[in-house]
């Protein structure tokens, strides 16, 4: 199978799998307070990844690109959303485009559509520093995602089952890339243990992408006789997985991502430490459903639904959610007390 068709199986089976909604943030309660002191106006949902600054912790987070002209669709739509609202965006894996310098057209559409905005180039593990260098070069990146997609790649058919040395390859791109790196996973969330490592090697920056929202074992599953259903549950809760790397890595900036749907998961991924929240799979649904119109105010929606909740928990600016009280309960609890984090 080739890799355009196996970039447009992937959009099929991620909108026809779903969000599973089982991320953990259920499990997470804010205390009310009916003193706020704030004013809906006043609210500032500005943030920073790293030293990236970002108009809105929301971004679109990696999906497409190397599938033709069907995906060179869906990037322009993303991006032009993305210039309209503000928020910065990543594109999907390059790899095609290094590969096959035809695809480059599915990915450079997102610079043309957004000329000024925030946009990550995206590889796996896999790529060298040249490979990363000229991903960046093709869209005039601001920063540089590596995704980390162990599962995935063992229940494709025809996936990777080599993962010696990433860690040197990422090592060495961080080193020389020359712009801010960010580690991610893609829906089978990070350990404190993982990102231990990655911060040996000068990784200041991770996306926990966890486990409850876009499952890609599900999605590979699909394209494979026999199915591996033993990785259908596999991988860390958005919340356990953002909980456990923000208590024992304060000075690394997290991202949270895995099943964000609305404007509270959003403020909940905030409050329990992420800088920023990435959202894909439910964009894209949102994107074939309602079209163009409806992305735009779903990514406006969101966002209003974050001020009027922040106002609510008396918090003015990002870094104010990060000291609100919570309580956590059922199974998130139960994970962090096995994991020792109180
Ligand atoms: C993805 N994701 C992804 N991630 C990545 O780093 N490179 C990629 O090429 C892709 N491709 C991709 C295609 C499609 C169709 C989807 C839905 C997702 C993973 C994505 O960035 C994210 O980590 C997970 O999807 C979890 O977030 P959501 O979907 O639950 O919001």
């Amino acid at each position: 199978m080739s890799r355009a068709q196996r970039k447009i199986d992937h959009i099929n089976h991620a909108l026809s799998t779903g969000q599973e909604r089982k991320h953990g943030f259920e499990d997470i309660r804010f205390v009310h307070n009916s003193l706020p002191n704030t004013s809906v106006d006043e609210i500032d949902i500005s943030t920073k990844i790293g030293e990236l600054f970002l108009s809105s912790p929301i971004f679109i987070n990696a999906m497409t690109g190397g599938g033709g002209r069907e995906t060179e669709q869906i990037n322009g739509s993303l991006a032009k959303a993305a210039a309209e609202t503000g928020v910065a965006m990543a594109v999907g894996s390059q790899m095609a485009a290094i590969k096959n310098s035809e695809e480059a057209a599915t990915y450079e559409v997102v610079r043309r559509c957004n000329p000024d905005g925030i946009i990550l180039a995206n590889l796996g593990s896999e790529a060298t520093v040249e490979q990363a260098k000229r991903a960046v070069e093709m869209i005039d990146a601001d920063a540089f995602q590596i995704h980390l997609n162990v599962i995935q790649e063992l229940v494709m058919p025809e996936g990777d089952r080599d993962f010696k040395q990433a860690l040197e390859r990422i090592e060495r791109i961080v080193e020389e890339v020359g712009v801010p790196v960010v580690v991610k996973e893609v829906g089978f969330g990070m350990s404190h243990e993982t990102v231990e490592k990655l911060s040996t090697v000068g990784v200041s920056i991770v996306d926990v992408s966890g486990y409850g929202g876009t499952n890609f074992s599900k999605i590979e599953n699909e394209r494979r006789d026999r199915h591996y259903e033993f990785f259908n549950s596999w991988g860390i809760t958005t919340a356990a997985s953002l909980i456990e790397v923000n208590n024992k890595h304060p000075y690394i900036s997290t991202i949270g991502s895995g099943g964000i749907q609305s404007g509270v998961d959003a403020v909940k991924a905030l409050s329990i430490g992420a800088n920023a929240v990435g959202m894909a799979g439910t964009l894209l649904r949102v994107l074939s459903g309602k079209g163009m119109e409806g992305l735009l105010e779903e990514l406006w929606t969101i966002q209003d639904e974050m001020k009027i909740i922040m106002a609510a928990l008396g918090c003015r600016t990002v870094e104010d959610l990060k000291k609100v009280p919570l309580v956590i309960s059922g199974d998130t609890h139960h994970w962090l007390s096995s994991r020792g984090i109180d």
